[in-house]
């Protein structure tokens, strides 16, 4: 056993720290090659089995050296390279540098139009245990024209009922409130729990996206949430009893900027609910490929107490969910609030502090690499024998697993997925073709690689009733397997 990285490259003004990186991972200490004017990192890992090997590098991207004059619309922040961390301002160290991928949800019209790759590396910083991608993008530029609508789905329903139900049981909403929800997408959610509440509004970026929100009937603000969203929001509609946000929380590099918007809209009485993707269990099912540009952060109960502790919020309930790979559901409110708080939250944290240890981040970077190397070798072993591969899932969580695997259009014919603004368009980089479900049942594969792993028994329900009893799945975590 033994940790790798790919992709470990630092120019002498970053400020990479070997020593940050020892004190995460125990290992040997690292050596210097230099190569034309770049320092290249070469580190010789020596972890756990004590057995030696060489990490890949590779030159400085261009993504780590900002271009001037950037335009609003540039893809990259100006301030958007950081190794401290977005939260508390302490050094953060490396955790699992990816290589390059481009945006994760930027489908193309055509196979032979360019789409920019850029790194894609997350950090983790000692002091407050944040997660965080190195490398920002532009949230205009990755929001504003967006192809991401929530998918109607069996699974999503009935989470939405669990969540409603923990909601209404914990008097966070009830039949008086008014509920906004922040990256309310097309009002999926805000749809589902109008009939239990008095009001409901949506605020969300991307123009398309609310266009089609207030054609169904939910009020949908176009824009981003932060303070002066706030101003308009309290002089328009009052305040809110509460502000959910559902996955889309970690969408932005300033999440004080959120924050500073949420505390001046609610009261004392008011509750925060941010629904997440959660650090601990993408840590413990190596679902590395939840990592990807949209997903700045990767929140921990710890990270997200401290963030909070900052605004003068905390937590004061939590609700685990298997929804999207195993999310959590934090309620916070104002401190000086009356709300109890749940013994969940103490719960949660200690069993949190005991599993989410520096060899529990090991593990997860040495399996990361033991994934893409047997997908590999199983997708050659595959195309050897004629096999006919497709994808199941335009994701972009799929889009980070292809790219780091590097698997393309050579090898998957076709992507399956049942999003009709989806279909006809092209994953970026890989230059998959994204077709529909009737198109894949009419012409099936031998396999599929579950790129919407995280929708895993409904796909295959639905595979197998149409009539496709032949059609294996590939399943990429926690392990490649075959269903
Ligand atoms: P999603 O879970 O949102 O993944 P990500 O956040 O990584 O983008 O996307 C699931 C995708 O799977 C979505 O594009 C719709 C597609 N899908 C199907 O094609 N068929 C199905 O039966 C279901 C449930 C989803």
């Amino acid at each position: 056993m033994c940790i790798s990285f790919s992709s470990l490259t630092f120019s002498f003004s970053s400020n990479f720290s070997a020593v940050d990186y020892l004190r995460l991972f125990p290992i040997d200490p690292p050596e210097f090659s230099f190569s034309g004017a770049r320092a290249h990192l070469i580190v010789y890992s020596f972890v756990k089995s004590r057995k030696m090997i060489q990490i890949n590098t590779v030159s400085q991207s261009k993504l780590s050296q900002p271009k001037k004059n950037q335009s609003k619309k540039d893809w990259m922040q100006k301030s958007s390279s950081q190794m401290t961390c977005r939260i508390c301002s302490s050094d953060t160290s490396l955790l699992l540098d990816l290589g390059a991928s481009p945006p994760a949800n930027s489908l193309k019209e055509s196979a032979d139009k360019f789409q920019e790759s850029y790194s894609l590396v997350t950090d983790i910083c000692d002091k407050c245990g944040n997660v965080q991608l190195r490398y920002c993008l532009n949230e205009e530029a990755l929001y504003t024209d967006y192809f991401y609508v929530t998918p109607s789905s069996t699974t999503l329903s009935k989470h939405y009922q669990y969540l409603q139900d923990f909601l209404k049981k914990n008097d966070f909403i009830s039949r008086n409130s008014f509920v906004l929800e922040i990256g309310s997408n097309v009002g999926n959610f805000l749809d589902f729990i109008k009939p239990q509440v008095a009001q409901v509004l949506g605020i969300d970026p991307a123009a398309n996206i609310c266009q089609l929100a207030s054609q169904r009937g939910i009020k949908t603000i176009c824009d981003f949430f932060d303070y002066q969203a706030s101003v308009k929001i309290k002089e328009e509609f009052g305040r809110p009893n509460a502000i959910v946000t559902r996955h889309c929380f970690a969408h932005n590099a300033n999440p004080h900027a959120i924050l500073d918007g949420v505390t001046n809209l609610i009261d004392e009485t008011g509750v925060l609910v941010i629904e997440n993707a959660y650090l601990l269990n993408t840590i413990k099912n190596n679902e590395f490929d939840q990592i990807y540009h949209e997903h700045m952060f990767y929140y921990s109960i710890r990270s997200m107490q401290h963030l909070l502790s900052l605004h003068g919020m905390h937590l004061v309930d939590l609700l685990m969910s298997p929804i999207h790979g195993g999310s959590i559901v934090f309620v916070a409110t104002k401190k000086s609030s009356a709300h109890a708080i749940s013994p969940t939250v103490h719960k949660y944290m200690e069993a949190e502090s005991l599993a989410l240890t520096p060899s529990a981040y090991a593990d997860f970077v040495e399996n990361t690499f033991e994934i893409k190397k047997t997908l590999s070798t199983l997708v050659a072993d595959l195309i050897a024998k004629d096999k006919k591969i497709y994808t199941y899932g335009a994701t972009a969580k799929g889009n980070t697993l292809l790219n780091f695997v590097g698997l393309t259009s050579h090898e998957i014919q076709y992507c399956v997925d049942s999003t009709a603004s989806k279909q006809g368009r092209y994953l970026p980089k890989s230059n998959i073709q994204i077709i529909s479900e009737e198109e894949a049942q009419q012409n099936p594969p031998d396999y599929f690689l579950l790129t919407a792993w995280n929708y895993k028994d409904e796909i295959i329900r639905k595979v197998r009733q149409v009539g496709n009893h032949t059609s294996k799945f590939i399943v990429p975590v926690p392990s490649i397997h075959i269903l």
